[in-house]
């Protein structure tokens, strides 16, 4: 692939008429397209925080994203979709007891969601109220990885972590929720591997350091698992499970599993 990926983005804008936070503003979503164009690109100001030894790994990933100008009928648009809905929140209903139908109901204008623009075409990014994981916690937002049914592709985020202004709250207030989703739908795994700490499983990218388990909060450099001394675990990155601050980087591994699904999966996306 030559040059930049420009890649077109619908968002909808999933609220209840009774909370009106819910439905958020454009500056909100205008910034966050801006901090997906930094951090992207490697043009965010706090890739100065990589330590020493990884800077070389830092990436420039070659995407951009581009709020949509032309709906899928070829009329003019703002690339935001607003949809009222009689629910209060989604819940994301990932456990195996959960009944398909309740799932991804966000997704849905027959479930009190809003319909996905074609996803050969345009990243379907919803915003919403997410309710709880399936640990209690509230949910940030959660992606489909490419190959998946169009119908339901995209990346879900909850409005209080979207964006900087607005709605958006500390410590999930720099717009980094999206940049990981969009990171998984771009065929990203979570940089520890998901292995429950056992060290066996990885994110199946060569540069980025074998580790445990997610990091939370604002670690201290070096944290080190699975063997993975001096260094540590490159908890900096987007995919990891930091705050929004303490999060910087992907690394060339990465943009070269991101750069294979624009190629393939993806590459529709790319004409
Ligand atoms: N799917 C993850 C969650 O809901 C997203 C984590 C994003 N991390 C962040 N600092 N924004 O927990
Ligand atoms: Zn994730
Ligand atoms: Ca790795």
């Amino acid at each position: 692939r030559r040059g930049v990926a420009t890649i077109p983005v619908v968002v909808h804008v999933v609220h209840n008429p009774e909370i009106p936070e819910q439905n958020i503003g454009d500056e909100q979503i205008h910034s966050q397209i801006a901090v997906l164009n930094r951090d992207f690109r490697a043009k965010n100001p706090d890739v100065s925080k990589v330590p020493p030894v990884w800077r070389s790994l830092v990436a420039d990933s070659m995407v951009e994203f581009r709020i949509a100008t032309v709906d899928p009928f070829g009329e003019p648009t703002d690339g935001i979709v607003r949809v009222e809905t009689h629910r209060r929140k989604f819940e994301i209903c990932a456990s195996p007891g959960c009944p398909a139908s309740e799932r991804d109901q966000v997704k849905s204008s027959a479930a009190g969601g809003a319909d996905a623009w074609p996803s050969d075409r345009y990243l379907n990014i919803w915003v919403c109220q997410l309710g709880s994981t399936p640990g209690g916690g509230t949910l940030l937002g959660y992606a489909q990885f490419p190959g998946g049914p169009p119908q339901t592709d995209g990346v879900v985020i909850t409005h209080s972590c979207f964006g900087t202004t607005g709605t958006a709250q500390a410590p999930f207030d720099g717009g980094r929720t999206a940049t990981h989703e969009i990171g998984h739908w771009l065929d990203l795994f979570h940089i520890w591997g998901d292995d429950d700490g056992a060290c066996s499983n990885d994110d199946k990218v060569a540069d980025t350091p074998n580790q445990a388990n997610a990091n939370v909060g604002k670690p201290g450099f070096p944290h080190v698992s699975c063997r993975n001394g001096p260094n540590g675990d490159m908890f900096m990155n987007y995919m990891d499970y930091v705050d929004d601050d303490a999060m910087f980087m992907f690394t060339q591994g990465q943009r070269e599993r991101m750069n294979a699904c624009l190629e393939g999966a993806r590459a529709s996306l790319l004409v």
